[in-house]
C-alpha cells in the first residue's frame, strides 16, 4: 500500500473529504501536497460534521499524524481557526505537522486576488477570493514568506521588508488599494508564528522515515484534475497542480513508494466559477435544479451554488490518464435515484469532429457539444445498499458503464454522505 494518493478527478468538490476520512484507517500519515483554503472537504462522522479547508481529512483518527506539505499555501489566521474549532469538537491538533517550506498568504495576496478578479470583469475566474493565485505567483516570482520564516521574527521582518514594497505599489497605483506597513502586518503575523512554530518541521525527513519503516501514507489531493495549473481548462483553474504529480513535488517523497492512485468522481458533475463545461445542463432542464436541491450543491468554502451537469466520461477518461488512476470512487450515486433517465457524456463533437479525449486545443473544448448516451433511472432509494448486489440493475449497470468507459475498476461507491453510506467494492 505504502503511498495512495487520492486525487479529484472533475472541477473538484467530488467528495474526497468523505473518501479520504472513510480510508483513513488504512494509513498513518495523510498529507496535504497542494492548494490552501480554497478547498473545502466535508467529512461526516457519528459525532462530527466538519468543513477542512486546510487541515488534512484524517486529523480526526487518534493514529493519524495530519502533514501539511510544502506544495500548500497557508493562511495562518484561518489554519488557526481551523485547529480551535477541530479541538473544540475534541479533536486533538497536537500531531499536525507543517512543512517549514509552504507559502504563507499574506494579507496583500488576499487584496490582489479580489482585485484581480475584479479587473478582470466578465472574464473572471470566480475565485474563492482567499489569495491562492497571488501567493503561488510569489513562491514562482520568489517573493514569498515561507513558513519557516515564521520561525525567527527577525527574518520574518526582513523578507517582508524585501516583498512589501512592490506589492504596495501594486495595491496602490495599479488597483488604487491602501498598502500595509511592515509593522502592520507584523503585528499581525508574529502572534500567529508564536502559535504555529511548535508544528513547523522537516516534513519530508518525517515521511521519508514513516515509509522507510513501511507505514503507509495517504495522499490528499484538493481541487480536481480540471482544475490543475497545468491539465485543466486554463486559465479557469487554480494555481496549483492537483493532478497526482503534486503529490511528489509537493510533500518531497519519492514516486517509488506511490503505488496507488484512487480517482474519486461524482456520479455527475458538478463546477464552481467560470470556465467551460461541456455536459451542464442548461436552465431551461429541471434536472440541472434537481441535482443542486438533491444533492446539496453549494460550495463548502464560498457558499456559491455549483453548476451541475452530466457524468462526463471523457474528462475521465483524461483523468485517468494524466494522473494514472489505479482506481476510481463514485460519490452521490444516491442523488441520482429520482431521475427517470440520466445521461452518460462519451464523446464532444467540436465542430464537427468527434473526439473521445479532452481536445487539446482549448478553442475545440470551449466548442464541445456532447454526444450523449442516455440511461434509464431506477427510482429506488440505495441509500441503505451496502453491497454491489443490493444496487437496483440500473444502478449497477451505470457504474459498469462508467468503469467500461473509465478503463479503470471501480473500487468504491458513495451512496450517501455518512461514513457507512459506502459500497466496498475491490478495496
Ligand atoms: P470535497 O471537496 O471533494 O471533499 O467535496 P465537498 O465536501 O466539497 O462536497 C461533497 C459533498 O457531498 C459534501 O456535502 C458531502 O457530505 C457530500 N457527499 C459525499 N459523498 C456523498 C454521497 O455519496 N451521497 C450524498 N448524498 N452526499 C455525499
Ligand atoms: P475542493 O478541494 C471546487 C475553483 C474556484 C475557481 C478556481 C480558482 O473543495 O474540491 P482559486 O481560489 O483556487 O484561485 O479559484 O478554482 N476552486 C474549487 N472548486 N472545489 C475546490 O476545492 C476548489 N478550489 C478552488 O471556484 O473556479
Ligand atoms: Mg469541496
Amino acid at each position: 500500500m505504502p503511498g495512495t494518493v487520492l486525487v479529484g478527478s472533475q472541477w473538484g468538490d467530488e467528495g474526497k473529504g468523505k473518501i479520504t476520512d472513510l480510508i483513513s484507517g488504512d494509513y498513518d500519515y495523510v498529507v496535504r501536497f497542494q492548494g490552501g483554503n480554497n478547498a473545502g472537504h466535508t467529512v461526516i462522522t457519528p459525532k462530527h460534521k466538519l468543513a477542512l479547508h486546510l487541515i488534512p481529512s484524517g486529523v480526526i483518527y487518534e493514529h493519524i499524524t495530519p502533514v501539511i506539505g510544502n506544495g500548500c499555501v497557508i493562511d495562518p489566521k484561518v489554519l488557526l481557526e481551523e485547529m480551535d474549532i477541530l479541538e473544540g469538537e475534541g479533536i486533538s491538533c497536537e500531531r499536525l505537522t507543517i512543512s517549514g517550506n509552504a507559502h504563507i498568504i499574506m494579507p496583500y495576496h488576499k487584496d490582489l486576488d479580489g482585485a484581480s478578479e475584479k479587473r478582470l470583469g466578465k472574464n473572471l475566474i470566480g475565485t474563492t477570493k482567499r489569495g491562492i493565485g497571488p501567493a503561488y505567483q510569489d513562491k514562482s516570482s520568489r517573493m514569498g514568506l515561507r513558513m519557516q520564516d515564521m520561525l525567527d521574527p527577525h527574518i520574518f521582518r526582513e523578507k517582508l521588508e524585501a516583498a512589501l514594497p512592490e506589492k504596495n505599489d501594486i495595491l496602490e497605483k495599479i488597483y488604487g488599494l491602501p498598502g500595509y506597513t511592515v509593522d502592520q502586518i507584523c503585528e499581525e503575523y508574529l502572534p500567529y508564528a508564536e502559535r504555529l512554530k511548535p508544528f513547523i518541521a522537516e516534513t519530508t525527513v518525517i515521511l521519508d522515515n514513516a515509509l522507510r519503516a513501511g507505514k503507509n501514507v495517504l495522499f490528499e489531493g484538493a481541487q480536481g484534475t480540471l482544475l490543475d495549473i497545468d491539465f485543466g481548462t486554463y486559465p479557469f483553474v487554480t494555481s496549483s497542480n492537483c493532478s497526482a504529480g503534486g503529490a511528489a513535488t509537493g510533500s518531497g517523497v519519492g514516486m517509488k513508494y506511490i503505488n496507488r492512485v484512487l480517482g474519486i468522481v461524482k456520479a455527475y458533475i458538478t463546477r464552481v466559477g467560470s470556465g467551460p463545461f461541456p455536459t451542464e445542463i442548461p436552465p431551461e432542464e429541471p434536472e440541472g435544479d434537481l441535482l443542486t436541491q438533491i444533492g446539496g450543491e453549494y460550495g463548502v468554502t464560498t457558499g456559491r451554488k455549483r453548476r451541475c451537469g452530466w457524468y462526463d466520461a471523457v474528462i475521465v477518461d483524461y483523468a485517468a490518464r494524466v494522473n494514472g488512476l489505479t482506481d476510481l470512487a463514485i460519490t452521490k450515486l444516491d442523488v441520482l435515484s429520482s431521475l427517470d433517465s440520466i445521461k452518460v457524456c462519451t464523446a464532444y463533437d467540436c465542430d464537427g469532429t468527434i473526439y473521445h479525449t479532452v481536445p487539446q486545443h482549448q478553442t475545440a473544448f470551449h466548442h464541445a457539444k456532447p454526444i450523449y448516451t442516455e440511461m434509464p433511472g431506477w427510482h429506488v432509494d440505495i441509500t441503505g445498499c451496502r453491497s454491489f448486489y443490493e444496487l437496483p440493475r440500473e444502478a449497477k449497470d451505470y457504474i459498469d458503464f462508467i468503469e467500461d468507459l473509465a478503463g479503470v475498476p471501480v473500487s468504491i461507491i458513495a451512496v450517501g454522505p455518512s461514513r457507512e453510506q459506502t459500497i466496498m467494492r475491490h478495496w
